[in-house]
């Protein structure tokens, strides 16, 4: 039952589009926010450019059965991710069953072309280094066409693979307005910008009010008696039980915390993800003000509205410029090309108008000055007029602009079956200096964790940079010790009966969720039950830098005695680089054996690279094992795929 259900309102599309005076609706299916990030760049960019009137909405929130009496003056545009394995989105899961799965029932016409008054625009957010590439667009499209329906403009297909996806939807959009237009019988016309939020500064409040928001998600966080069920939309603010460094090198740490569910309903089970909630970096805060010539006026109390029924405001109000900035926008976030392209006509100098729209222009300027040095968007400002405040760019168009911020999930690396209310994560936090780029480069997240970690032991601010996170929250419910979290579950799971035997490929931080599945199967061997063979392949740089939780697995091999193997790949102690999959190759024979056995094998890490060549690997050792040609190695390992015997928690 989807949200709007849930609220009551109608979940007839027609007839919202129609009482709301509609005649474009963007429709997604986002898991982590991207698709439905860029369901409302289309909205916003239809209605300054083509004067077309659109809607954002969730594919949740609506009812499909009357799609065959949709108006042949609108249209919908569908923006989907593919999750997984080429699933759909939670969000898209009905909507899927009904247009894909089966043959669609609709309440009034029953002929052969249901759809054919249909108009519809398709986009799809995907990624390469899985097997089913964009499966959801294609599988949608696949339908609708079947069904009748008129698709405008090239189903479109962005890569996050490659990192192409922001080039892929710019390239992709162009040759779609150019057809849609002619379609609805628009004309471009001069795009200057429409605010899509209105905003009021309230000079009656301030931010000591307990009205205001100060980074509360929502109206029970900021009484102070949030209740449950914590999920996506509202997170648990947990109390860290335990954090502490695992290792320690030049501009890398890795950090180990186990975080306190108790207190709340949530509870993991091993392999699920625990999604943290952060906060923007001080320095990166203060940057952005700075540069926008807000200094005095940031902790002024402001309401935020939507100018339009359908546009929601991503976060409560009434609360604060700063807030907005440090808890609810994504400001260290590469930027885009064609937001960069839309902020120059509010250049505080000619110069600096002329290099932002040559930015916003030319792919490959941009990428050499903005991509590749990860600039975010303050940055960006900063270089382009240095000195300069570009007080002339609205509020409005930061917060329209950037994205909201989302949790990041990690791989829980605890087993819940000792206790299912406390899981650990694991996380590398690294400091890049990328060549020709004027600051050093940390992950919002992994720095955010940093401090906390810091602030919970005292640690003096070690700040080597000149970087100070912000860690506390201003009515101190962020406190330092305390992190917003919920629990994602996922697929990633043990066998059920543990005397199959497991193989694991678990490089650098990808062990995260393997430390939870041998302690696990530690545990059931010390319960007296019998354990299958439990095989890990770590790798890191060296044995003696980066090595994690090397004592805690020899604890794990004294329970499970022979059922345990750890075969390490130390990738910066010869001359040669030695990568798990090389390891993994070393061991073909007994790798063979143990998957004829029916055993289970899991990868988690790199998707890019590591994942992929060990999918690789696989294959050929089960090719030059059995005497097949490596083709048929490769179907096999497909065949482990489909039936849950090869399974992946890779990120990229
Ligand atoms: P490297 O950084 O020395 O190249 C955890 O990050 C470990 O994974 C490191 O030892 C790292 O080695 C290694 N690694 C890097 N690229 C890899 C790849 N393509 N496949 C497997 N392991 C890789």
């Amino acid at each position: 039952i989807g949200a709007a259900s849930k609220a009551g309102k109608s979940r007839n599309l027609i007839e919202k589009m129609d009482e709301s005076d509609k005649n474009m609706v963007i429709l997604y299916g986002s898991q982590t926010g991207t698709a439905e990030d860029y369901a409302s760049r289309l909205a916003k960019e239809g209605h300054a450019r083509f004067g077309l009137k659109t809607m954002v909405a969730d594919l949740e929130d609506y009812d499909y059965e009357n799609l065959d009496t949709f108006p042949s003056d609108k249209v919908i545009v569908f923006v989907l991710a593919t999750y997984g394995e080429g699933e759909p989105t939670d969000n898209a899961v009905e909507f899927y069953e009904f247009i894909y799965n089966g043959e669609p029932a609709f309440s009034e016409d029953t002929s052969e072309k249901p759809l054919s008054n249909l108009k519809y625009v398709a986009f799809g957010l995907g990624n390469n280094t899985y097997e089913h590439y964009n499966a959801m667009v294609r599988r949608v499209n696949e339908a609708l066409t079947k069904l009748g329906a008129q698709r405008i403009g090239p189903a479109g297909e962005g890569d996050d693979g490659a990192g192409t996806m922001e080039e892929d939807f710019l390239s992709w959009k162009e040759t779609m307005w150019a057809e849609l237009k002619e379609v609805m019988g628009v004309e471009e016309r001069e795009s200057a910008y429409e605010p899509v939020f209105s905003i009021t500064e309230c000079s009656d409040l301030t931010p000591d009010d307990d009205t205001v928001y100060l980074g509360e998600p929502n109206k029970n966080h900021l009484e102070g008696h949030s209740v449950g069920p914590y999920n996506s939309h509202n997170p648990f603010i947990a109390p860290i039980k335990l954090s502490k460094e695992l290792f320690t090198v030049k501009g890398r740490n890795c950090l180990h915390m186990d975080i306190d569910l108790s207190g709340s309903n949530l509870t993991y089970t091993t392999g699920d993800h625990l999604a943290v909630w952060p906060t923007n970096a001080g320095v990166e805060v203060d940057r952005l003000f700075k540069v926008l010539g807000m200094e005095d006026k940031r902790h002024n109390v402001i309401d935020v509205k939507g100018l339009d029924s359908t546009s929601k405001v991503p976060f409560p109000t009434p609360t604060t410029y700063d807030a907005i900035v440090r808890y609810h926008i994504e400001i260290c976030a590469p930027v885009s090309r064609q937001y960069i392209a839309s902020l120059a006509t509010f250049a505080p100098t000619d110069a600096a108008k002329e290099q932002m729209t040559k930015l916003g222009g030319d792919k490959d300027y941009f990428s050499e000055f903005i991509s590749q040095r990860y600039l975010n968007i303050a940055q960006v400002l900063e270089i382009v007029a240095p000195g300069q405040t570009w007080s002339d760019i609205p509020f409005s168009i930061i917060i329209e602009g950037l994205n909201h911020i989302r949790p990041r999930y990690y791989s829980i690396s605890s087993s819940s079956m000792a206790n299912n209310k406390v899981p650990s994560i694991t996380a590398v936090v690294e400091s890049i200096s990328l060549p020709g780029a004027p600051h050093v480069l940390k992950g919002v997240t992994t720095n955010y964790l940093l401090a906390l970690k810091q602030k919970q032991h005292g640690d003096p601010e070690p700040d080597p940079h000149g970087l100070t996170y912000a860690i506390s929250g201003p009515r101190n419910k962020y406190d330092g010790v305390h992190i917003p979290v919920h629990i994602r579950s996922s697929n990633f799971r043990l066998p059920s009966d543990p005397s199959k035997p497991i193989i694991m490929i678990g490089p650098g931080t990808g062990v995260a969720p393997f430390r939870g599945f041998v302690q696990e199967r530690a545990a059931l061997a010390e319960k007296g039950e019998s354990v299958g063979k439990t095989v890990l392949f770590f790798g890191c740089r060296k044995s003696s830098e980066d090595f994690l939780y090397q004592d805690e697995w020899k604890e794990y091999a004294a329970k499970l005695g022979d059922a345990f193997s750890l075969i390490t790949a130390f990738s910066r102690e010869g001359p040669e680089k030695v990568y798990v999959q090389h390891r993994l190759a070393e061991n073909a024979k007994e790798v063979n054996e143990l998957i004829k056995q029916g055993a289970y094998f899991y990868v988690c890490g790199d998707a890019a690279h590591m994942a992929r060549e060990v999918n690789t690997t696989l294959g050929k050792i089960l090719a030059s094992e059995r005497g097949l040609p490596e083709e048929q190695g490769h179907e096999l390992v497909k065949r482990l795929r489909s039936s849950n015997l090869y399974q992946e928690d890779v990120w990229s």
